[in-house]
């Protein structure tokens, strides 16, 4: 291993990843496990420098207080606890030490060496990579996303063609999202990627589908189908990657923390589709993601781009999804984009993008009238997604948007700014 490493003991704190991130921050790898590791488990890390035993308000489960195994106390790392009185840890705090005390414990005691850095993150995920995978192959659904885009970036380098990608187009992608797919990991890296246009068939389900839920589902389970029929025609893969990062994690629930929310893993696959995870980003916060797919020399665009949700376009099309309404989603959206990274604003705002409702307005175009639709542009500003404020946009950013999307967008006669915070609006329309 190429960097040292600070174990955190998760025994019910709801402040893991505060100190994970610290003590990162201070230039040490810091990972969390499970209070029960055994020690055969931590001793299978060859680099571990000291431990922290993190308690807190969730320390009772099922009625009983959480513990260590004892034998771990044997093993002579550093240790101290937080919040957890029944360590027999001989330091001991009630709450997180303030900086210049982990400092201590974590270069005095443990001397660890500030050696955590991206490189050298990626050449110790490449080798474990090729220990677990050896000569077999792994499969990925690759959407094109931050978290896929890196995984395949990183799978490419650590065993190149034993790698095969899917890419599945709904039909629902941003203006020319998957031709750059295509071009970033087929023409440029080399990956064996398999390019599937799916879109009539998810256009030809959801045709007429207006309720926003059984949109949603249509698509989720439509995408699971398509990947499945595609994984059986393939032979003799034993793995599948996935682009899982460590928020997934934690808000699917640990031992202590109840789940937040159902981590979008592969639960839809079949049963005899038997595959083993290969999860390289299971550790990493998302700007650590990011960063990791810098260094793997992915697309500035690719790795900072705006979330997207899995339904793309689906959920901005309003209503029943039509061919027309549904260009008209993309070519505003392609627009918007344009504009706002021409202004700057790509950098600065969280997400934006355009729907269009499935109702008509009265307007005039050359002297007589018209009945077309609206776009209305959203851009929103968050920290985590759960609530959200707009973005004030300068008007004449928004007049130019307007006049461009008015004159270039068919089938269009007004443009709207949704005005609305989170809550009570949501981000997406549905
Ligand atoms: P809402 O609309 O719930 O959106 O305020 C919060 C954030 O989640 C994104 N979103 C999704 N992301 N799959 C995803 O990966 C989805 O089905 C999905 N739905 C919403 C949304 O774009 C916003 O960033």
């Amino acid at each position: 291993m190429k960097q040292d490493l600070i174990v955190i003991l998760d025994l019910g704190s709801t402040q893991n990843t505060v100190i994970a991130r610290e003590i990162r921050d201070l230039g040490v790898y810091s990972e969390i496990h499970p209070h029960d590791i055994t020690v055969e488990e931590l001793k299978a890390f060859d680099n571990v420098k000291g431990i922290i035993l993190n308690g807190g308000e969730n320390r009772v489960v099922d009625g009983k207080a959480v513990q260590i195994r004892e034998e771990l106390y044997e093993l002579g790392y550093p240790m101290i606890s937080i919040d957890y009185p029944q360590s027999k840890c001989k330091v001991q705090f009630d709450q997180i030490p303030d900086q210049e005390t982990l400092e201590k414990f974590i270069f005095g005691e443990c001397k660890a060496q500030a050696n955590w850095n991206m490189k050298n993150f990626i050449e110790d995920q490449l080798e474990l990579i090729r220990q677990q995978v050896g000569d077999k192959k792994v499969l990925l659904a690759l959407s094109g996303g931050v978290d896929s885009s890196v995984v395949a970036a990183m799978l490419i380098k650590a065993i190149g063609q034993q790698l095969v990608c899917v890419h599945v187009n709904h039909g629902l992608m941003r203006k020319n999202e998957s031709e750059s797919v295509v071009k970033v990991f087929r023409d440029e890296l080399h990956a064996n990627l398999i390019y599937v246009d799916a879109s009539e068939r998810f256009l030809g389900k959801l045709e007429n589908v207006a309720d926003p839920e059984k949109k949603r589902k249509i698509i989720g389970g439509e995408f699971i189908r398509v990947f499945e029929e595609e994984a059986r025609k393939l032979e003799g893969i034993d793995f599948l990657g996935q682009g899982t990062i460590y928020p997934d994690i934690i808000e699917s629930g640990t031992k202590t923390a109840k789940m937040v929310k159902s981590h979008h893993n592969v639960g839809g696959l079949p049963e005899d589709l038997k595959f083993e995870l290969v999860e390289p980003l299971k550790q990493l916060f998302k700007d650590e993601v990011r960063a990791c797919g810098v260094e793997l020399g992915l697309p500035h665009d690719m790795v900072y781009r705006q979330p997207f949700p899995g339904p793309g376009l689906g959920v901005r099309c309003l209503g029943a999804i039509t061919r027309e309404r549904l260009e008209a989603v993309r070519e505003s959206d392609a627009i918007l984009r344009e504009e706002f990274a021409k202004a700057g604003l790509d950098k600065k705002v969280w997400q934006y993008f355009t729907v269009v409702p499935d109702f008509k307005s009265v307007g005039m175009k050359n002297h007589a009238r018209v009945f077309e639709y609206m776009v209305i542009i959203r851009a929103i500003n968050t920290i985590d997604a759960m609530t959200a404020s707009i973005e004030k946009v300068d008007w004449d950013v928004l007049e130019k948007i307007t006049n461009r999307i008015l004159a270039e967008v068919e089938n269009v006669n007004r443009v709207c700014y949704d005005m609305s915070p989170k809550p009570p609006a949501t981000i997406e329309f549905e």
